[in-house]
């Protein structure tokens, strides 16, 4: 059981998305916190489009998700809206998977065309999962994202994306009473 599990719902490699979910995760861990990734890409496919929700791969997702206290998804915007990999492995989630949850919801885009995917397309399937508590989404365009050596975030998305890994970490922290995390800086 990880305290936050992060949905990768990009279906590329190399992935700006998935690099997100990755310094999240890191950040997180090293205020002492468990994580888990699930990258549906990498999801059997014939059950993902199959609608097979009982497929051993598919149940421990679930599962990761149902034992989560938060829930990182992060997606490219396709089309305007999620990736349909994305949809796929949502579509196969219990109906009130997110009650209860911290969801945090971002989306990586190549303009500032889509910068409101995250919240007339991805917020309301959040809300049908259960979710009750989705903070503020962080959209990323592909140009505040460079890749140097690793990826690298913009000044003004690094300072977004700080105060909502503080409001995690408090969040988490009240929800396991783990006084040891608070000390740990970025
Ligand atoms: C099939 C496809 C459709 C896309 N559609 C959009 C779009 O509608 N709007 C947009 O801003 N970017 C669009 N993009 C650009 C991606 O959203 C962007 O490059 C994203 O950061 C890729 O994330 P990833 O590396 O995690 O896959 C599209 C890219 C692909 C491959």
């Amino acid at each position: 059981m990880s305290d936050i599990v992060t949905i990768a719902g990009s279906p590329s490699y190399p992935s700006r998305s998935s690099a997100v979910l990755e310094i999240i995760r890191e950040r997180l861990e090293a205020r002492q916190f468990t994580t888990e990734s699930i990258h549906v890409r990498n999801l059997p496919s014939e059950a993902l489009l199959s609608g097979k929700s009982d497929d051993i791969r598919i149940k421990e997702a679930i599962q990761s998700i149902t034992d989560a206290y938060v829930v990182v998804v992060a997606t490219p915007v396709y089309k305007a809206a999620y990736t349909g990999l994305l949809k796929v492995f949502l579509d196969l989630l219990p109906q009130q998977i997110l009650a209860e949850k911290i969801v945090f919801p971002i989306a990586t885009g190549g303009s500032q065309a889509h910068l409101l995917a995250i919240d007339y397309a991805l917020k309301p399937v959040l809300s049908a999962l259960g979710a009750q508590h989705i903070l503020n989404g962080l959209y990323i365009q592909d140009s505040q994202l460079q890749y140097t050596d690793g990826f690298e975030l913009d000044p003004a998305i690094e300072q977004r994306l700080d105060k909502t890994i503080h409001a995690l970490t408090r969040h988490l922290i009240h929800s396991q009473n783990q006084p040891a995390a608070i000390a740990v800086g970025k």
